[in-house]
């Protein structure tokens, strides 16, 4: 958690090449903000572009949403611990049993380990579909919160969801349970392709400990402005 016990604003740093990530990551002199390195980024440049920042001085979140077998992903997590990134997370879906193992093979032997966070249903997939391709009855919020309490039951931190959810999650699974939420958008901004968004400041109020923002501020002609105006709303 930061400073003020709140949680933090986590950019997605979504580009195609390390140039223009260092190039964009150049452009903060005053912070080091909390940094999200996602597939894309991940494959193309390998495990050395997460110690390259993580030199610099950025916490990370690695968002590569694992999802296999238990002892798979329990090896996986083994060698993104040793990484030291601060957070990282895989799929609820892969039941309890995948992730007490995953949790297991995060932690480090001094019993240090990074935050361990699982995506419910993510934000892309409708309810209709998840209901017609993935035969899942459920409502989409009964969903996520069932997911969320797996989750919990298997000692993880907490849930990727949409801020809309995260008040039902808090519901479901107590207050100390983390949510982690994109689809954050300012309030004289364009949606994206993003549908369930939400500013910064209801953020705050909503029950999301970190927010996760990409182009309202790696888009945005000053992105340092972006980022600080982002801080200020939803910590301030
Ligand atoms: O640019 P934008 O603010 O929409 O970026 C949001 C980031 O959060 C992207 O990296 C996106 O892949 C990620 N994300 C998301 N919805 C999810 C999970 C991750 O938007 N359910």
């Amino acid at each position: 958690m930061n400073r003020n016990g709140k949680g933090d604003v986590i950019i997605a740093l979504d580009f195609p090449t390390a140039q223009e990530t260092y190039d964009f990551l150049a452009r903060f002199q005053d912070e080091k903000p909390f940094v999200k390195i996602g597939m894309e980024l991940f494959y193309a440049q390998g495990p050395q572009i997460v110690r390259d920042i993580k030199a610099r001085g950025h916490k990370i979140f690695l968002d590569l949403k694992l999802h296999d077998i238990p002892n798979t992903v329990k090896r996986a997590m083994q060698v993104l611990s040793a990484l030291d990134v601060d957070m990282v997370n895989l799929h609820a879906a892969g039941t309890i049993e995948m992730m007490k193992a995953a949790l297991t093979g995060l932690t480090r032997p001094d019993g240090s380990r990074p935050l361990l966070i699982a995506v419910t249903q993510l934000t892309s997939t409708s309810e209709e579909r998840m209901q017609k391709e993935l035969l899942i009855n459920a409502g989409m919020a009964e969903t996520v919160a069932a997911y969320a309490k797996n989750a919990q039951a298997a000692g993880l931190d907490g849930v990727v969801c949409s801020p809309l959810e995260a008040a039902p999650v808090k519901a479901a699974c107590g207050q100390d349970f983390r949510t982690v939420t994109p689809g954050i958008r300012f309030a004289d901004a364009a949606d994206d392709d993003q549908s369930r968004v939400m500013t910064p400041e209801k953020a705050k109020t909503a029950g999301c400990d970190w927010i996760v923002v990409g182009r309202p501020i790696t888009r945005a002609e000053d992105p340092v402005a972006a980022y600080r105006r982002c801080v200020r709303e939803f910590l301030g």
